[in-house]
């Protein structure tokens, strides 16, 4: 899938040394900036997808831009895994470590009916990290995981050989 998508990856920008010395930080808020090149990212996305969706599962915050937009298309409802504390409802919370530091992600406890076919959005795939939280967050609530998309992996950080061996089928459009 990777080479297909050089135009999309043109418009992501790298800072170095963000958050962190050492990091280099893949900035999608410059595709999302280019009204074509976010509307492309979208189908792309869309075109990974077999099957039917009733829940995308967009994580705080870049999460949030690429799931909402994905969720719209595939005509799916949009579920909203939130930094801890954040929720005005009752929530499960997992704790997990990324590549930069660890935190806490919450749902609210009644988001998704039990059953429900749900797909795991977020702009990047890094460690996993996130992702396996978000997950266990949906098979807690009783939620059927159909997959992962991201529009970005980073691929030597091990985080879809970390979604494959949890069972979640992944894919991106660029690494
Ligand atoms: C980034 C990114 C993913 C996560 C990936 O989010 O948007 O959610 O890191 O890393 P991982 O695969 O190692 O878990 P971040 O926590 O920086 O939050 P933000 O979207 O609020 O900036
Ligand atoms: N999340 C985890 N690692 C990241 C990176 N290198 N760039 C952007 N977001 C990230």
């Amino acid at each position: 899938m990777t080479s297909a998508h050089d135009d999309l990856r043109a418009l992501v920008r790298t800072i170095p040394d963000f958050p962190k010395s050492g990091i280099k930080f893949r900035d999608i808020t410059t595709l999302l900036l280019d009204p074509a090149g976010f509307a492309r990212t979208i189908d792309a996305l869309a075109t990974t997808v077999e099957g039917p969706v009733d829940l995308v599962a967009a994580v705080e915050a870049r999460g949030f831009a690429i799931g909402g937009a994905l969720a719209v298309k595939l005509g799916a409802g949009l579920l909203l895994i939130r930094k801890d504390g954040k929720l005005p409802g009752a929530t499960i919370a997992e704790d997990y470590a990324l590549e930069y530091g660890t935190d806490r992600l919450a749902m609210h406890v009644d988001a998704c009916a039990p059953g429900a076919k749900v797909l795991i959005v977020d702009d990047l795939l890094a460690t996993g990290g996130t992702a396996l939280a978000a997950a266990r967050l949906i098979r807690r609530a009783g939620g059927e995981l159909v997959g992962a998309r991201f529009v970005i992996d980073l691929p030597e950080l091990g985080g879809s050989e970390a979604l494959s061996d949890a069972g979640i089928g992944v894919a991106s459009l660029m690494n």
